[in-house]
């Protein structure tokens, strides 16, 4: 029987996953703001606050349920449902890796020359990455609870 508050077949903890990280993509964007007008405080601090939150968001409901998932996934490697999965957590765990990376390239000040163009270069990747999982992330729920 569904547990969650939004009316699907999904548990409470599924739906609020989903809430968090459809938040957390609109922090990024808030994050992406401060970064273009030079609000670089402001643009460490939500970043680091978006990475930490998500790393909680995985350990707490999404690795647990991934590995629930694999033996099923990995027997249908060619059916739709696993493919989005493994798309799903291969993509979201790069994203979430990069981001962890450009967290503690700031405040561990790493050397200039990983700061500068290539940086900027690696976190528009980095949201790219980060809003393909959540799209992906999305359609699992979907195909899962709808
Ligand atoms: C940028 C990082 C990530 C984002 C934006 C993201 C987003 C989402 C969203 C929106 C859902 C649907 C809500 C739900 O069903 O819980 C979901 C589900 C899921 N994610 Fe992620 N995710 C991320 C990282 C990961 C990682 C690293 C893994 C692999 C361990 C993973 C594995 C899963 C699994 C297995 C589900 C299905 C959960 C279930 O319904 O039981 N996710 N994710």
């Amino acid at each position: 029987m569904s547990t969650g508050f939004l009316g699907t077949r999904a548990s409470w903890a599924a739906d609020l996953n989903l809430i968090v990280q459809i938040v957390l993509l609109v922090g990024l964007v808030v994050d992406r703001i401060l970064a273009k007008r030079h609000n670089l405080t402001g643009h460490h601090t939500w970043m680091t606050a978006v990475v930490a939150i998500d790393a909680v968001m995985i350990i707490a409901i999404m690795n647990p349920s991934f590995f629930r998932l694999l033996p099923f996934a990995w027997q249908r490697l060619g059916a739709l449902g696993p493919m989005v999965l493994w798309l799903h957590a291969v993509v979201a765990l790069l994203a979430e890796l990069m981001g962890l990376y450009a967290v503690l390239a700031v405040r561990m000040d790493l050397p200039e020359s990983l700061r500068t163009r290539r940086l900027k270069w690696f976190m528009r990747i980095n949201f790219l990455l980060w809003v393909l999982a959540l799209v992906a992330g999305i359609v699992l729920y979907w195909g899962r609870y709808m």
